[in-house]
């Protein structure tokens, strides 16, 4: 029989935290690769190696530096995760989403996920950013959901809505702190899928006809387990290469950390206007 976390686990990590810093962070903010950087920005920062949390995922992904900072940015308390795991790394999608539940169970009201993508819709290029406003949950439709399993009713539903699990508020934010810092800032649908491989050319031409315009290999479980435990979600991807569609170049990790140099001013601007006003 499948082991799946029970809250008590979730608490044992949440209670580490909390014995660990000065801090009472408000808000989460999850790095994805190549976007460390912007962990720099915080401010008396109490730092937590991820591997001295119990049950927490370790990230074996280079760009990821597996550490946790709770600390200020912009006046606000913010917990920030410098490297998440991922599915294909072999972590269950419990574990990958437990930092998600740490947050939920600090009290925590919203989280900031980013992450690294290609871009489908055609006119997106490498350093652009977008502001997910929805996505295709391409890992869920395959049977791989992190809520998979007993369902504790004191987390959340059994069978949560999804229809709004971009906070609508939060997006508004984001879009006002785009016009006013001069940056564009596009809107769209992110897939996630398992990895590790990128795309073929006809899954990418299958994922735009779906709907899709960026792809990466994370966030959606994040997104799902931040949604069913009420903490309000925000999601931008940084565009780190133009997918592929028509088979003419070929796509590597280097690009998508040579990338994150771009994204990171950008991504500080945007999550640094947005503490500001929450
Ligand atoms: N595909 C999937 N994941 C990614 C990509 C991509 O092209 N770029 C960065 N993460």
């Amino acid at each position: 029989m499948e082991q799946f976390l029970t809250r008590a686990e979730f608490q044992e990590a949440a209670d580490y935290v909390r014995a660990h810093t000065r801090h009472q962070p408000r808000v989460g903010l999850v790095l994805g690769s190549g976007l460390g950087g912007l962990a720099d920005a915080v401010e008396d920062a109490d730092i937590l190696q991820c591997s001295d949390i119990p049950h927490w995922p370790k990230s074996t992904v280079e760009g990821h530096a597996g550490r946790v900072l709770i600390g200020k940015l912009e006046g606000q308390s913010v917990l920030v995760q410098q490297g998440r795991a991922h599915f294909y790394e072999g972590h269950d999608l419990q574990h990958v989403t437990l930092p998600i539940r740490v947050m939920q169970l600090l009290g925590m009201e919203a989280v900031i996920l980013t992450n690294a993508a290609g871009a489908i819709h055609p006119d997106y290029v490498p350093g652009d950013v977008m502001l997910i406003t929805d996505h295709i949950n391409f890992m869920g439709m395959a049977g791989f959901s992190p809520l998979r399993g007993p369902n504790d009713p004191t987390l959340g539903p059994r069978f949560p809505d999804m229809s709004r699990t971009y906070d609508p508020a939060l997006c508004d934010l984001a879009r006002a702190v785009a016009r006013e810092n001069g940056l564009t800032l596009h809107e769209g649908v992110y897939v996630g899928l398992s990895g590790p491989t990128f795309e073929s050319p006809a899954d990418l031409r299958f994922l735009r006809t779906a709907g899709a315009d960026a792809v990466g290999m994370s966030t959606v479980p994040e997104a799902v387990v931040a949604h069913h435990g009420g903490v309000r979600v925000l999601g931008f991807s940084g565009i780190s290469n133009k997918a592929n569609l028509d088979g003419s170049t070929i796509t590597t990790h280097q690009e998508v950390l040579d990338a994150g140099l771009v994204i990171t001013p950008r991504l500080t601007t945007l999550v640094r206007g947005v503490l500001g006003r929450l």
